[in-house]
């Protein structure tokens, strides 16, 4: 009740006094603040809006001129009993007469004969009478003209005489609805009361002695659609802003990168089936990345014995040509083993989230290109507890409450875990972690732990979005963009 604005008061008080409905034109309000109030009594469940769609007609220029005029049959054909066509022509012009002429011989009025070539109407017995006296068409012309109701079938007629045309109507009428009658039943006082403070009422002092209407957050508002970035770009941010929080710092890397720093360099072997064309996009132009043969030797010395890590290495004969190949990175640990090979001094906390390639069929799960949220931690003393610790600080702060970890295997992580978050009622695989191998490290003088995590952005999208086709994320569909709340 506090809530109701005067004018909303009134209109339920006039439709008590009306026994509960009535058509808007009935109450004794301007009209549009009838349905001004009324749409708002509406969205308040107050008062329900019936509308029925009335079909009525109106008189077309023709339908005018046949009220004033008579009907052509009528004004054409008057006074007459025969009489040559040529000549009615000439006085009223070839088509009035075919027209007025159609409609009398129709309706039995008329004749037409031929006499020596020459054309002739002869009036009937039934014409002569009718002529003068009022057609129904010319009565159902004053009913429209008055906006009175009239038979269909003699609508149908003057509608093919295009003498009136179809116009609808919404005839509406307001009712009370039992919360509406429980309101007005407790008794409705219109008062003045201020619904808009202005600096004038609060100057005047006029504020303290009147009521203040309440407001209602419930009331209906339109919907408002700003412009948004989109949410992956919103997740993004996010995420940046929760590592820069937590002290990291950003790194970018390339798309094109050579299987020198793609792989080897994290020790995977030369034969690992990651490598495989089936997986990786290589590229054509530059298809080889020229990398200091010095630099590729110490690796290929780890590979093939392990060098000084205290590994044996994968025991086999190191192929320096396959490590030139340029490709299209498969995930962003290169970013952070090329942050390493050029900042071997600890600490380091740093991040990147950047776009991956792998050759995926697309379906609902899986892209060909996808990003990764990548870090490393590197620094003494840290280890795995903390690596867990890490990770699972970020997802709370995603809003991740459950997360656990599960065993895993990477070539150059020991120990290797999997980081799965609990979402409706299922573990999903968000991404990989561990702790850099020696020999990913040592050949690079980095002497201390280096925590590393690679986590797949989409998938958790997809979470945080509720939408189980992955694809929807880049489809853009403007309707659902349109929609998402912001994150
Ligand atoms: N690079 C791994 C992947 O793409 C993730 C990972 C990163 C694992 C760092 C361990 C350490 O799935």
């Amino acid at each position: 009740m506090e809530t109701l604005s005067p004018l909303e008061k009134k209109l339920l008080l006039e439709l008590q006094k009306k026994g509960g409905k009535a058509e808007p034109e009935e109450i004794d309000m301007e009209l549009v603040k009838v349905m001004n109030a009324a749409s708002w009594l509406q969205s308040k469940g107050l008062v329900g809006i019936e509308e029925k769609y009335i079909k009525e007609y109106e008189l077309t220029e023709e339908g005018k001129k046949f009220l004033e005029e008579g009907l052509p049959e009528k004004k054409i054909l008057k006074g007459i009993e025969k009489v040559k066509i040529e000549k009615l022509e000439k006085k009223y012009g070839k088509e009035n007469v075919a027209i007025a002429i159609g409609w009398a011989i129709r309706k039995n009025w008329c004749k037409i004969i031929k006499e020596n070539g020459e054309r002739y109407v002869i009036l009937t017995e039934k014409g002569k009478e009718e002529i003068n006296k009022k057609q129904p068409e010319e009565e159902a012309l004053e009913k429209v003209a008055k906006g009175m109701v009239i038979d269909e079938n003699i609508a149908k007629v003057l509608k093919r005489r295009e003498a009136i045309k179809e116009k609808g109507k919404a005839k509406r009428k307001i009712y009370l609805t039992e919360n509406g009658w429980e309101v007005v039943k407790q008794g409705i006082k219109i008062e003045e009361e201020i619904s808009q403070l202005t600096p004038e009422i609060i100057r005047s002092g006029e504020w303290k002695k009147k009521k203040f209407r309440k407001y209602d957050v419930k009331a209906f508002a339109p919907s408002i659609y700003p412009g948004k970035l989109h949410p992956l770009t919103q997740l993004i941010e996010k995420i940046r802003r929760i590592f820069s929080q937590m002290g990291f710092k950003e790194i970018k890397g390339s798309y094109v990168e050579s299987t020198f720093w793609n792989m080897d360099a994290l020790f995977i072997p030369q034969d690992h089936p990651a490598r495989d064309m089936q997986d990786t996009f290589y590229c054509k132009k530059p298809s080889k990345i020229e990398i200091d043969e010095e630099l590729i030797k110490k690796i290929a010395i780890v590979h093939e014995k392990g060098g000084e890590t205290g590994s044996k290495g994968w025991r086999y004969k190191f192929d320096y040509e396959e490590a030139k190949k340029a490709l299209l990175r498969t995930h962003t640990t290169v970013n952070t083993i090329r942050y390493i090979a050029q900042h071997p001094e600890p600490p380091a906390k740093v991040f990147s989230i950047e776009r991956v390639f792998r050759r995926e069929n697309i379906d609902a799960t899986h892209l060909p290109e996808f990003h990764q949220i990548e870090g490393i931690i590197y620094e003494e003393n840290a280890d795995f507890s903390m690596l867990k610790g890490i990770l699972k600080e970020f997802y709370s702060r995603m809003g991740f409450e459950k997360i656990r970890f599960r065993p895993s295997y990477f070539p150059y992580t020991e120990p290797s875990l999997e980081v799965e978050v609990e979402w409706n009622g299922k573990w999903i695989e968000l991404g990989g972690a561990g702790i850099f191998r020696p020999e990913v490290t040592l050949p690079f003088n980095a002497k201390a732990p280096v925590l590393a995590w690679g986590l797949g952005l989409e998938r958790m999208a997809m979470i945080l979005l509720n939408v189980d086709d992955i694809r929807m994320l880049y489809f853009s569909d403007i309707e659902w963009l349109k929609n998402l709340p912001l994150l």
